[in-house]
């Protein structure tokens, strides 16, 4: 058995460039570079994104490099993005990965960046580690999954929205509010001053498992318009509790299901996963859940939102089981598992 492994991950499926070593499942060096640009437009413009990717991919390598102090020739593999994700933006990180595997001789490594988001609960500095098998609840701008994990590599959706993410219910409820894209993370930075009961607003009822957010957007969209016309101000005078109360309704919602899964499965180890994880209300109340007998995981902040550090430790695994991939792959803007 070889003595250490190091993988090179990186990712760039949406509007990150972020590139990762890791050894034997611990980070050396997890470097990511936000494209700022897409603020200005309420949203990742697809176009930009990838010509951004090319810019800065090659920077956020080296400076990966640099940070783990290792030579390039020390990777054991280069683990990348397939998908899914934006075609333009994936097949930057994919091209860039194929060049280097060639360049170097060493193995490629494809990844399924939803699992990546699961197993970023493996790398070795989180505070705790799920036992199989795990619920996770993947919360993301693109995705709202409930995987059953098994095992590293073998995993089972078992609920998913039937239409928006959560993370998009969230930026578009903040673009409501006339808060800049991402709007996530600034609805959970306001809701810390606001009342959540203050105002009532529904996600979708589709089942005991799967979720619906597309109803809710409508349903903030005609109560904003409603009170706007009593008062113009409305929205600044009652960010504070808007921003609370919706994210209480996706909360509650999430939360819900995740629950009710975990009764039907008869499982104890809980996590969650995913840029929506980094919410502060979603963090708390999934780690109050130990008060009922549940064992809940929630991953380190930086392994919340989109990094490589999770495609490096999904690297990590695919490596020892010799799982390779190779240069006719293409990437998958669907990719499944
Ligand atoms: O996983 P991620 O970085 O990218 C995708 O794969 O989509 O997730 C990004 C999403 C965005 O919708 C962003 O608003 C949301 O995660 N997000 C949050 C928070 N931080 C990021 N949503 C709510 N509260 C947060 N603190
Ligand atoms: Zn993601």
């Amino acid at each position: 058995m070889q003595e250490t492994i190091k993988i090179l991950g990186i990712e760039s499926s949406c509007d990150d460039t972020s590139a990762a070593i890791i050894q034997d499942g611990k980070i050396l060096a997890n470097l990511v570079a936000n494209q700022k640009i897409h603020s200005t437009f309420g949203g990742v413009v697809p176009e930009l994104a990838s010509r951004a990717h090319q810019q800065n991919i090659i920077p956020v390598v080296h400076q990966a490099l640099a940070k783990a102090n290792i030579n390039i020739e020390e990777v054991d593999a280069i683990a990348y993005t397939q998908g899914p994700g934006l075609l333009g933006s994936l097949l930057v990180g994919s091209s860039f990965a194929k060049g280097l595997s060639l360049g170097l001789n060493k193995p490629l490594i494809e990844v399924n960046h939803m699992q990546a988001h699961i197993l970023a609960h493996f790398i070795k500095d989180n505070a705790s580690i799920p036992e199989f098998p795990f619920l996770c609840l993947t919360v993301s701008g693109g995705h709202t999954q409930i995987v059953l994990v098994k095992d590293y590599l073998k995993m089972e959706i078992i609920g998913q929205t039937i239409d928006d993410a959560a993370g998009e219910a969230f930026d578009k409820a903040a673009k409501m509010l006339g808060l800049p894209y991402p709007g996530g993370p600034l609805i959970d930075k306001h809701a810390k001053d606001g009342e959540p009961n203050r105002f009532q607003f529904k996600s979708g009822n589709v089942g005991k498992l799967n979720f619906s957010f597309s109803g809710l957007k409508t349903n903030i969209l005609y109560f904003l318009r409603k009170e706007k016309e009593k008062n113009e101000t409305f929205i600044e005078e009652n960010l504070a509790d808007l921003c609370a109360s919706i994210q209480k309704c996706i909360v509650d919602d999430l939360l819900k299901k995740l629950s009710h899964a975990a009764k039907e499965h008869n499982i104890k180890h809980l996590a969650i996963a995913g840029g929506v994880s980094a919410n502060s209300e979603l963090r708390n109340r999934l780690m109050a859940l130990k008060e009922e007998g549940y064992f809940p995981h929630i991953p380190k902040f930086e392994y919340c939102t989109d990094n490589a550090a999770m495609i490096s430790i999904v690297g990590y695994y695919k490596y020892l089981n010799q799982e390779f991939g190779n240069i006719e792959t293409v990437p998958n803007p669907r990719l499944k598992f």
